[in-house]
């Protein structure tokens, strides 16, 4: 009789640790997977329909600068990157060189990126033209939502973009 009450206090015991640790397998998912403010911030929605001709912007995704300019009939266009919405065409790129990492600089007049780190040069659609970056700078993910951009997401125009890259 005893024997048979240990086995099954050992049995109960057993019961509760196992519902135990399943508890605690679903608590430690929760704590690995992503907050959703994490998840949010993933995703970045910029409006372009406000953007003037020639006018260039910065903004700040996943903690990067991402390059925002919307062309000018004299700027080149380039059909491998540029992102076209309505009948407008724009740039956008993360705003890091592709030499060692510094934040170029836009210049207008001359309608290309600077970067004064090592006198890298990106045209207006951020190809390399000269000096040591060897490559364009990079196009972020993005979707497009009517006249808005939102980066993170992966589009079909994005797709269309690294399928002719
Ligand atoms: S980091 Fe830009 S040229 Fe070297």
């Amino acid at each position: 009789m005893a024997v048979e009450r240990r086995d099954f206090l050992g049995m109960a015991f057993g019961g509760f640790a196992a519902i135990g640790g399943a508890f605690s397998l679903v608590a430690m998912k929760k704590s690995w997977d992503p907050l959703p403010s994490v998840k949010a911030a993933g995703f970045l929605t910029v409006d372009l329909s406000p953007m003037k001709d020639g006018e260039f912007r910065t903004v700040t995704w996943r903690g990067k600068p991402v390059f925002i300019l919307k062309k000018t009939a004299q700027m080149k266009k380039n059909e491998k990157r540029d992102v076209v919405v309505g009948n407008a065409d724009y740039s956008v790129m993360i705003g890091l060189c592709t030499h060692l990492g510094c934040i170029p600089t836009w210049k207008p007049k001359k309608m290309m990126f600077h970067c004064a780190c090592h006198g890298g040069e990106f045209d207006a659609s951020g190809v390399n033209t000269f000096g040591p970056p060897p490559r364009p700078m990079d196009i972020p993910p993005f979707k497009i939502d009517g006249t808005k951009l939102v980066l993170g997401e992966v589009g079909p125009e994005y797709k269309k973009l690294v399928a002719q890259a």
